[in-house]
């Protein structure tokens, strides 16, 4: 049996697993994208969740969609704090009598903690730090949390592999890296084990296409359906390991269960191993819609290089392979044909602003 196969039905075990036993987690950022599809995996698998959320950047229509896909017996197992991680209280109350953390909520973005560090510092520092304190405080089975690509920093090293970094780039990767500095003195100080996982840009159904600060991926694929200019920040031959949200659910899912003592206290990247150019990115969206029928005749208008940038990216996801048994099922193109599905449908019956938040 090769690698992936041994390793995918390591995630079909546990599933199968989790079927037929209920946990209590808490994911922290659930009306957020990577959020609000953990929410969505665990209540298909019968799971009870908690969730927890301030609405920074998330939405409540993430959790309207949630609900639609899943039974009611299943949304009836969901419990929604709406809280802030930069409040202790708010933080304690949603560990209450949890299992397992899965802690999402962040102010992303590089560009946005350029603009306002202040802000990117209070939530990513002092948020994440109230919540390992109220998740050791509660004694959780589990803490993992959402790291991140951009602690790679300035390091030209590729592929990336977890023990090479460089100097952080942005407000934002200092405070993903602090995050993983705080984790291991936790670990050392206390012995609360957690587990970070570096997402190298994930993305999917849900991911928000709006405002100054979304994703190249789904701020391309609206304005694409829209028909209007997409813009590539240099000369397009910066690349990114895009990693499809399914294989960040998993990945989450193994890092919270592992009976593994090794594979605690320690950051995993999660990725799939791949380098798509943004050249090559566009090429495929625009592939993307023609499969479904529609066509976008632009060509992309270049402009500067963005500042804090990393030009390349691409992740060793050997160690994730091994200790966690990662193994992502989502490469690229499968991703991407879910994720074009997914807006041109959200395009054909878009949220009202009863529902968006
Ligand atoms: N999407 C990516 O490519 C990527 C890459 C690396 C790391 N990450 C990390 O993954 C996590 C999830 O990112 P996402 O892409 O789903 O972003 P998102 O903005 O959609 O979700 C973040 C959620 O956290 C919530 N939140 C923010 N501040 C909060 C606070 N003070 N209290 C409570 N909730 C708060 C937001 O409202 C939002 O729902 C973040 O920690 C992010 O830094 C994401």
């Amino acid at each position: 049996m090769n690698q992936a196969n041994t390793s995918s039905s390591a995630y079909d075990k546990l599933r199968a697993r989790l079927l037929t036993e209920r946990h209590v987690w808490l994911v922290t950022g659930v009306a957020g994208f990577i959020g609000s599809n953990l929410l969505e995996t665990l209540l298909k698998l019968d799971q009870q969740v908690v969730g927890l959320d301030n609405f920074a950047t998330g939405h409540l229509r993430n959790l309207e969609e949630v609900r639609t896909l899943v039974s009611a017996d299943q949304w009836a197992r969901f419990s929604f704090i709406e809280g802030d991680i930069r409040k202790l209280e708010d933080c304690r109350r949603a560990c209450d009598g949890v299992e397992y953390v899965l802690h999402q909520a962040a102010l992303g973005s590089v560009p946005r903690s350029l603009a306002d560090p202040i802000a990117t510092n209070a939530t990513n520092i002092d948020g994440f730090l109230n919540m390992l304190v109220a998740a050791r405080d509660a004694a959780v089975r589990s803490f993992s949390y959402a790291a991140s690509s951009s602690t790679y920093g300035d390091h030209p090293a590729l592929p990336k592999v977890e023990d090479v970094i460089g100097k952080p780039l942005s407000p934002y990767a200092v405070t993903k890296f602090v995050n993983e500095l705080y984790a291991d003195v936790f670990a050392r100080s206390y012995g609360f084990m957690s587990i970070g996982l570096r997402y190298f840009n994930v993305f999917g159904p849900r991911q928000d296409p709006n405002g100054a600060y979304a994703a190249v991926i789904p701020k391309w694929t609206a304005a694409m359906i829209a028909g209007e200019d997409i813009f590539i920040n240099g000369d397009g031959e910066t690349s990114r390991d895009f990693c499809f949200v399914e294989n960040a659910i998993q990945a989450n899912l193994l890092a919270a269960t592992t009976t593994l003592i090794e594979a605690r206290n320690q950051v995993y990247n999660v990725a799939v191993g791949d380098r798509t150019t943004l050249n090559q990115l566009f090429a495929s969206l625009r592939e993307a819609l023609v499969t479904n029928g529609l066509s976008y005749e632009k060509n992309p208008v270049y402009r500067d290089f963005r500042a804090a940038d990393v030009r390349h990216s691409q992740a060793d996801i050997s160690k994730s392979g091994r200790n966690l048994s990662y193994s992502p099922q989502y490469p690229i193109q499968r991703g991407i044909a879910e994720t074009i599905a997914w807006y041109l449908e959200k395009n054909k019956k878009p949220f009202t602003d009863a529902t968006a938040r």
